[in-house]
């Protein structure tokens, strides 16, 4: 962290909670648990929640605290024959964030760079802040092409952009053998891979790539959150399990904030 950008800290509740009650009462719980936090919180719920977690979070001013809402993905297009897809005019006034290219996606979606390079422009054009995810496999990274990946899977997410300031981009870095596994990635990594994206970013747009909140996101807790955002290019995380525990989660949004300090 640099106390020159405000720390994101973004939870991907991916297809979790079961129940419309259980996701309102866990924004609600994360918005008690981060009242006052000079942070940017942001809750991902699945489509299905997101009108009743707006609501919930009274469109992201709920008394308690100021909790921003995102969605998990979305379709590039405004509307058409897109059989089970969100757009982004559907999502305005819904959510503030949305979550692009998560390696799930890629993975179990066949989210390609291509359909992220759109679906980050179209974020932007919607007034939408896009978490665009990167991140290597574990065969990329024992074969030694972290940085080939990340360097593909940014300049695809970026390739539709115009500019980086003012554009609002977030960047999230998750490696894939990190994801849900516990094996979580060193500071000294996290900071390798967000130092290598703000570097491509400030090739074309110096002070564009100042403004990016670039996260770690691969088994964050409490515990090891403090690490990551001690490093001068983490501004925060994009958390999956630990975002399922209002209080673990705003442990983490408690570590970046002092980080920030
Ligand atoms: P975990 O925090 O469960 O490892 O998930 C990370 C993630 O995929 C967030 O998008």
């Amino acid at each position: 962290m640099t106390a020159a950008r405000t720390p994101v800290v973004a939870g991907n509740w991916k297809m979790n909670p079961a129940d419309r009650a259980a996701a309102t009462a866990l924004a609600v719980a994360v918005s008690e648990a981060t009242a006052g936090m000079a942070a940017r919180i942001v809750v991902c719920p699945p489509t299905v929640w997101l009108t009743a977690v707006s609501e919930a979070l009274d469109g992201g001013r709920a008394a308690a605290g100021s909790v921003a809402v995102g969605a998990q993905t979305m379709r590039a297009e405004e509307k058409g024959a897109f059989t089970g897809e969100t757009s982004p005019l559907m999502l305005a006034g819904l959510a503030q964030y949305v979550i692009i290219g998560h390696s799930e996606r890629r993975q179990y979606d066949n989210e390609t760079d291509a359909a992220v390079a759109a679906k980050v422009a179209s974020a932007i054009a919607h007034g939408l802040i896009p978490i665009a995810c990167i991140g290597e496999s574990a065969d990329e990274r024992r074969a030694g092409l972290t940085a080939v990946v990340i360097e593909r899977q940014l300049r695809a997410a970026i390739s539709r952009l115009e500019r980086i300031a003012g554009s609002g981009l977030v960047v999230a870095y998750e490696p894939i053998w990190a994801i849900g596994t516990g094996d979580a990635a060193s500071g000294e990594d996290a900071q390798a891979a967000a130092a290598q994206v703000r570097a491509i970013l400030a090739e074309s747009d110096p002070a564009g790539a100042d403004e990016v909140a670039i996260l770690y996101g691969g088994s964050a807790t409490p515990e090891n959150a403090a690490e990551y955002v001690a490093q001068p290019d983490v501004d925060g995380a994009l958390v999956g399990g630990a975002s399922l525990d209002a209080e673990r989660f705003a442990g983490i949004a408690r570590a970046a904030v002092e980080a920030g300090e």
